[in-house]
C-alpha cells in the first residue's frame, strides 16, 4: 500500500518505521524535508499525499485544520486516517474538520487510542495489544492490514464510530494516570 503520514513526531515516525519495516510503500509528509537515510523517506505534505492511497494524519491537533485545508485537492478520494487527539476540546477526534475541508474524503479513527510506545512496541507480558479502531466497512480489511502490520491486534467497532474509540482512548488515559503513569499498558479485548 502507498501511505503517506504526515507528521514525523512520536507517532507518525514509530508506524512509518514500522509499516515500511512490514513492506509498505511509505513516505512521511513534513514541514522540513530531509534525507531520512536508512528510514522511509522524509518529503514535502503534498508530494507523501499526491502519492498515496491512504493518508495518516500525526500532526498535533491544533495543525489539522491548515493541513487539510491547504492541500484538499490532493486529500480528494483517499483514506484518512485520523491518528489526532485533540483535548481541550469537546471532540477529541478530526471527523468534522475532515468532512468539511474535504467532503470526498473516507475517514477511518485508528492509532491513537495507545501511545506511541505501544506502537514501537506491541506485545506486553507475551501478548498483543488491541487497537480499537472505526472506519467505512469497505476500509476494514485496509485498516486491519495496517493494524497488523505494526503488530497490533485489529479489533473493529464499527462505521462512523470515532466517539467510541474516542472512549477508549479516554479509558487508556484514566488507566495510564491511575497506575502511576504507565503507558505501557493496553487493552485485550476478549472474544474478537
Ligand atoms: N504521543 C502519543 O503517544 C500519541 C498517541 C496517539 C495519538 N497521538 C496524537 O497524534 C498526534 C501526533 O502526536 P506525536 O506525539 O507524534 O506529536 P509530536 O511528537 O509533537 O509530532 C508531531 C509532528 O507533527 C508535525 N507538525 C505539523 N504541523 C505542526 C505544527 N503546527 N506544530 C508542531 N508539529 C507539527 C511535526 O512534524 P514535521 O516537523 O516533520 O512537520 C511534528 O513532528 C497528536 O495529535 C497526538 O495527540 C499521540
Amino acid at each position: 500500500m502507498r501511505i503517506a503520514i504526515i507528521g514525523t513526531g512520536n507517532v507518525g515516525n514509530t508506524l512509518a518505521v514500522a509499516l515500511a519495516k512490514a513492506g509498505h510503500d511509505v513516505n512521511l509528509g513534513s514541514r522540513d524535508p530531509h534525507d531520512a537515510g536508512d528510514g522511509p523517506p522524509v518529503v514535502d505534505v503534498a508530494t507523501a499525499v499526491a502519492d498515496s492511497d491512504v493518508a495518516l494524519l500525526a500532526v498535533p491537533p491544533e495543525a489539522v485544520d491548515n493541513l487539510l485545508t491547504t492541500h484538499a485537492g490532493l486529500f480528494a478520494d483517499t483514506l484518512i486516517i485520523d491518528a489526532t487527539n485533540r483535548f481541550d476540546g469537546p471532540v477529541a477526534n478530526a471527523s468534522a474538520a475532515v468532512a468539511a475541508a474535504v467532503p470526498t474524503a473516507r475517514y477511518a479513527r485508528a492509532f491513537n487510542t495507545l501511545g506511541w510506545e505501544n506502537f514501537a512496541e506491541p506485545t506486553i507480558d507475551g501478548e498483543q495489544a488491541d487497537l480499537v479502531f472505526s472506519c467505512p466497512l469497505g476500509d476494514r480489511a485496509v485498516l486491519e492490514e495496517l493494524i497488523t502490520a505494526v503488530g497490533l491486534r485489529p479489533a473493529y467497532v464499527g462505521e462512523n464510530m470515532q466517539s467510541v474509540v474516542d472512549g477508549a482512548l479516554m479509558l487508556w488515559f484514566a488507566l495510564v494516570q491511575a497506575n502511576g503513569g504507565n503507558r505501557r499498558l493496553a487493552f485485550r479485548i476478549l472474544g474478537v
